[in-house]
């Protein structure tokens, strides 16, 4: 599995923790910053990242920013990208199992990193369950071709 990886000034050390994690199990990855001493824009990180998913280059992508939420909304802006902003065990297991997300983002300003890696090895190791939940996000990539996004 190929794994891409990015953060915001805000994300960095969450970044770093995850990073040493897929380093110990043994997971490959490219890290896209950012090496930034101030504040950086969001969007210059996440949608790189998101279209280098979506394209196929990666399997996975993992975002990281004060909240998250910037993240999350710019890279589900991609087409074929199914983003979760995700700060709990469970909605990490599901958010594989029902939604098939290829992207994840996590707030380094609102959990802590043990959590944190916690959520990202349990997204990481999930399946996507098909039947209904393909259904479903197939309904979501006919919008993307319709509305000619
Ligand atoms: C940066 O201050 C902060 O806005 C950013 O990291 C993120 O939380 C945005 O959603």
């Amino acid at each position: 599995m190929k794994i891409a990886i990015a953060s915001d000034h805000g994300g960095t050390r969450l970044r770093a923790e995850i990073t040493a994690m897929l380093e110990e199990i043994g997971l490959s990855y490219k890290d896209f910053g950012c090496d930034c001493e101030g504040s950086v824009d969001y969007p210059d990180y996440a949608l790189p990242v998101a279209e280098k998913v979506a394209q196929g280059e990666f399997d996975r992508g993992i975002l990281i920013c004060g909240t998250g939420i910037g993240m999350s909304i710019a890279a589900n802006k991609v087409k074929g990208i199914r983003c979760a902003l995700v700060h709990d065990t469970f909605s990490a297991k599901a958010t594989r199992q029902h939604n098939d997300t290829n992207m994840i983002a996590l707030g380094e300003r609102v959990i802590g990193p043990g959590l944190a890696v916690e959520i990202v090895q349990t997204w990481l190791g999930e399946a996507f369950e098909g039947g209904r939940h393909q259904t479903r996000i197939g309904k979501i990539a006919a919008y993307e071709e319709k509305a000619g996004l």
